[in-house]
């Protein structure tokens, strides 16, 4: 009787189940996909699986036509965009990232390897001035910097012909530009990049925080300036000092 114990003879079902090798596939699927479905199911019926945040908006025509560049250019092959909850970071580039700071990138930026700095908050770190020339001779800046130069894109004038469509798109995945904003895209553009303020006011209207461009006296809008303009609104969205005594972890 003890003897039987130890050795229960298999029920029919979980003989069948374990000498078939089709019947153990098929109930190995069925097990893993409960599991899955438990998981996955719920994100469907979520509204918003990120927690908003104040200041966090959708990009201005110009950074979106910056954001293109940099997706373009690669630079997310040396570049993090995600900073990490870790003592070295914070102190390194600043308050770690949150989600909401990169729920409207269409890809997203987080990278996965940095032969350079994360770049998460780097908007407002230098000048136009130092991101132009580090972008078109970055040894001119950093003397031992290993950084490619992109001079190209300082004498190339923007292709702003699809942004609209873009603008438009992201929309339908929940980029929540308004018709306003789409309406002006062209203008919007076209007074950030600018420097004198004539669209100025209707622009910081539509996109708070926007960052002026400064190229008065150009004649066409060039990839440069998109690109300066999108670096320049990284990381700057939130307003920290608001939460940092609550929930630093410095
Ligand atoms: C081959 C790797 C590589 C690529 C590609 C690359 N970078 Fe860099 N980047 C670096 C390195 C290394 C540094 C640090 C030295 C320096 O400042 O030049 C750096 C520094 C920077 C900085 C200054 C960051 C700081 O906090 O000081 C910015 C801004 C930047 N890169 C932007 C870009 C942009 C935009 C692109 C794409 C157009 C790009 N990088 C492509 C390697 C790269």
């Amino acid at each position: 009787m003890s003897n039987a114990t130890h050795h229960a003879p298999a029920s029919g079902l979980q003989k069948r189940i374990e000498t078939n090798s089709i019947f153990l596939v098929i109930g190995i699927l069925l097990l893993v996909s409960v599991g899955g479905l438990v998981e996955i199911v719920p994100l469907f019926y979520l509204k918003n699986t990120i927690e908003r945040v104040e200041g966090v908006r959708p990009y201005t025509p110009l950074e979106l036509a910056g954001f293109n560049i940099y997706v373009r250019e690669g630079c997310y092959t040396c570049h993090s965009q995600m900073i990490r909850p870790l003592r070295d970071e914070v102190e390194r580039y600043g308050h770690y990232s949150l989600a909401a700071e990169s729920m409207y990138d269409h890809p997203f930026q987080w990278g996965s390897k940095r032969n350079g700095p994360d770049l998460a908050r780097v908007g407002g770190k230098y000048s136009n001035d130092w991101q132009r020339d580090h972008l078109r001779d970055p040894r001119s800046v950093v003397s031992s910097s290993i950084m490619p130069g992109y001079p190209f894109l300082a004498t190339t004038p923007l292709n702003a012909e699809h942004l609209v469509e873009q603008m438009q798109t992201l929309r339908v995945v929940g980029v929540p530009y308004t018709d306003e904003q789409i309406e002006n895209a062209a203008a919007d553009l076209a007074a950030q990049a600018s420097s004198d303020d004539a669209g100025g006011p209707d622009l910081l209207k539509r996109y708070p925080n926007a960052a002026p461009g400064d190229m008065a006296g150009k004649n066409a809008i060039t990839e440069e300036d998109a690109l300066v303009a999108y670096l320049q609104h990284l990381g700057v969205s939130v307003d920290f000092k608001l939460y940092d005594d609550k929930a630093n972890i410095r």
